[in-house]
């Protein structure tokens, strides 16, 4: 059988590492795709620029277009990033008869819909488990290991970088700019690394996992997105002092009036395992109601992780173009005309517990104030603590867990204590998951 011919756009992190992996693996893929796979030809923008892999045997240009119109390529891997050019790019190789594989998941979750639209026209296979979680096969665990349970919530800590940074600000006391530093040298972050520490990128990944969780269209504007740039040190440690870690979770839960669909900083017990997943890792607790809580963990980015990822759905690819060409798992596991149309919550219903920090004034009835303030919004204390005041400052810090409460209640609740004359400054808000 002809080996199938492969066309790389982009060479940085990801492409260079899918390259190294297709040539060190070569026979072995070979053995497991049931025919050979060959790139033949990569794009990037500068060709003079030293590359982590060899690009020895490979045809290099800067005009990925003459890639994408080449007849004698049948798979197009595409890591170049972004969702503007990009997406021509895609839908013009798609026109074209070939089949993508992809680790852009700005470009599914915001052009998903309608690229795999037009993927299905066109009878090519779209395939992106590299867009979320780096190296970690969860797309193909909830589309396909999971097919069997209705999807009950997923809750995963999905961006490296973010998870870097928390991780050595709590563990090593470091600075948030210096760690984002080496998290751009080290190739996890993003072009735009706004996308990693405001919550974007992760929400573009939440995006993709509740589609294909609970059977809906992507609908990236849809979900709530917090960032970790105001996390600050004190609340690590206070969070740390009532045994629970800050993780920046991304977490969608199907609920009997809709969908919450959400991207921000979280409290999670210690003794929960995803608290303790540290560094670049991703990991992803999935509950369906047949198996109960799963847990998914590895690399969340990187070189050769994310390639990992690419590399199987390259085989995915060739395997059905060689065996069974017409019998594909639909690309939001759900069948295209079977998507349902279930409304998703707007923030403001949201339903959890909170962590809230504020600074008062030590006095008498300070404290019956804001109690009295959460209990007019039926807001319910778990816990309380009152810290000595911080170096040079005369209010004292005061943490409280709550109980689930609504978030148009909380809302409202801040405003208020907020506006008391007596506390100084923002109320310090960091939702709470216990994760059961
Ligand atoms: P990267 O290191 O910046 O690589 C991007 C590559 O695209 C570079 O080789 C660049 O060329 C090339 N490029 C840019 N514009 C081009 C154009 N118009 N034509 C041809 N080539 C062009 O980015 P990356 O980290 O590999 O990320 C790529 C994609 O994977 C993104 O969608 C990202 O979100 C996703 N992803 C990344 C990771 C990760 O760990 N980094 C993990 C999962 C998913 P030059 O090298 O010549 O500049
Ligand atoms: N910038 C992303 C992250 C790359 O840090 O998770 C992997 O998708």
């Amino acid at each position: 059988m002809k080996p199938i011919k492969v066309g790389v756009l982009g060479l940085g992190t990801v492409g260079g590492g899918t390259v190294t992996i297709l040539k060190r693996n070569a026979a072995e893929i070979a053995r497991r795709a049931g025919r050979e796979i060959v790139i033949t030809r990569a794009s990037a923008r500068d060709l003079d620029k030293p590359r982590i892999c060899d690009t020895q045997d490979i045809q290099l240009t800067t005009d990925s277009l003459a890639i994408i119109n080449d007849p004698d390529i049948d798979i197009i891997v595409e890591t170049i990033g972004g969702a503007g050019a990009v997406k021509d790019m895609i839908l013009t190789a798609i026109a074209n008869g070939k089949h993508i594989v992809t680790a852009n998941k700005s470009l599914i979750a915001t052009h998903g819909n309608e690229i795999f639209a037009k993927a299905s026209e066109q009878g090519v296979i779209v395939a992106f488990e590299a867009a979320v979680a780096g190296g970690i096969p969860i797309i193909k665990a909830i589309r396909e290991g999971l097919s069997g349970n209705q999807i009950q919530w997923l809750a995963g800590i999905i961006n490296g970088t973010g998870n870097f940074i928390l991780t050595e600000m709590r563990d090593k006391g470091r600075d948030f700019d210096d760690v984002l530093a080496e998290a751009q040298a080290l190739g996890y972050a993003e072009a735009d690394p706004t996308f990693d520490v405001e919550g974007i990128d992760a929400g573009h990944k939440l995006t993709i996992l509740a589609s294909i969780a609970f059977g809906i269209p992507l609908q990236f504007d849809k979900v709530y997105t917090e960032g970790i740039t105001q996390i600050t040190r004190v609340d690590v440690e206070y969070a740390e002092q009532l045994g629970y870690r800050i993780k920046h979770l991304g977490i969608a839960r199907k609920t009997p009036e809709g969908i919450e669909w959400r991207v921000h900083p979280t409290l999670i017990p210690e003794r929960r395992l995803i608290a303790n997943v540290n560094g670049v890792r991703n990991a992803v607790l999935v509950k369906g109601d047949a198996v109960g809580a799963t847990l998914y963990y590895g690399a969340g980015a990187g070189a050769e992780p994310t390639g990992s990822s690419i590399v199987a759905d390259v085989i995915d690819v060739v395997r059905a173009l060689t065996s069974d060409p017409e019998n594909r798992v639909p690309h939001l596991a759900f069948q295209a005309d079977a998507l349902a149309d279930i409304p998703v919550l707007p923030a403001d219903r949201i339903k959890t517990s909170y962590y809230l920090r504020l600074n008062a004034e030590d006095k008498p009835g300070v404290l019956a104030d804001v109690t009295k303030i959460l209990a007019d919004h039926n807001i319910s204390i778990e816990a309380m603590i009152q810290k000595e005041p911080l170096k040079g400052e005369t209010a004292v810090p005061i943490i409280m867990l709550t109980q689930i409460t609504l978030e148009q209640e909380m809302n409202a609740a801040i405003a208020g204590i907020e506006a008391l004359p007596t506390v100084s400054g923002k109320v310090s808000r960091i939702r709470m998951e216990t994760l059961g």
